[in-house]
């Protein structure tokens, strides 16, 4: 089963997962985007909403080995600027809905013996982002939902998947185009490949990017440095004070 499949990184596992030789549940929103994917790797379309509609799409599942929660939603600018509801909105799509997803998919893995978890979460739930305070909150409890999860777990594999900045619609539809000048985009089939290697040979945890757990790991061994850096090329470059400029 793969969440958020009528998009980007869920359309692309979908994609990979197909030709790797899964038998593919494929959720998402958009009817016309899903049934094109669904078309193409041979699964089963369930439309709906993570946030009101899940149980709906376990019952349309039947059993599940493997599950990418990939769906999620973003939104970026101060949070005092953020408006009503939105919290809530990004908290119940990128944790609550994985972890109910969870709860409603493993009593039946753990009694099979098998089965494997995959949270698509994000470098921001690793180490914080400027302007991007929730959206971030939510992937690091995904984070620690899964890394806490893995110590119940014997026969049941969770991976976490971490992407940096990848190209898909993801920027247009939080409504903030991506503004930095690094690190450049990826495309989501390289996220994709991360996700399928997760699940082929049980890596706990993959960055997309691989070089992105420098700045992962550098934020664990000396928090200060790694804040000093990324309070200057974590900044958009159009808010960056320049020679002249007013600040
Ligand atoms: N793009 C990046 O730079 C980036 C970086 C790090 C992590 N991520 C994470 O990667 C995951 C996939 O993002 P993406 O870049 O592929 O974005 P995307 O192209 O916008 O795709 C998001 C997918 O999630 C689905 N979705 C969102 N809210 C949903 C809800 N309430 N119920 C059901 N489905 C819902 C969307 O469904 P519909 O299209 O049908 O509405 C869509 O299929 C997200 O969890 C995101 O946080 C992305």
């Amino acid at each position: 089963m793969i969440t958020g499949a009528s998009s980007g990184i869920g359309a692309a596992t979908a994609r990979a997962m197909a030709v790797a030789g899964a038998d593919l549940v494929l959720s998402g929103r958009d009817r016309e985007r899903l049934d094109a994917v669904a078309a193409e790797s041979g699964g089963l379309a369930v439309r709906g909403d993570l946030t009101t509609d899940i149980t709906a799409l376990v019952e349309r599942a039947g059993p599940v080995d493997v599950l990418v929660a990939n769906a999620g939603c973003g939104w970026a600018g101060p949070l005092t600027a953020m408006p009503d509801g939105t919290a809530e909105q990004l908290i119940a799509a990128n944790l609550t809905a994985p972890i109910r997803l969870t709860r409603l998919l493993l009593p039946a893995m753990v009694e099979r013996g098998r089965g494997h978890l995959v949270f698509v979460a994000s470098i921001a739930g690793a180490v914080g982002v400027r302007d991007e305070a929730v959206y971030a909150a939510t992937k690091a409890g995904l984070i620690a939902f899964a890394e806490s999860l893995r110590y119940e777990l014997r026969r049941v594999g969770v991976s976490v998947v971490l992407p940096g900045v990848v190209d898909t619609p993801f920027f247009a539809r939080r409504g903030a185009a991506y503004t930095r000048r690094w690190p450049t985009p990826i495309p989501a089939e390289r996220v994709a490949r991360a996700i399928v290697a997760a699940v082929e040979h049980g890596r706990p945890e993959s960055f997309a990017p691989a070089w992105l757990r420098v700045p992962a790991r550098l934020k664990g061994a000396a928090p200060g440095p790694f804040r000093a850096l990324a309070d200057v090329f974590g900044t958009p470059v159009s808010r960056r004070a320049r020679p002249g400029a007013t600040p």
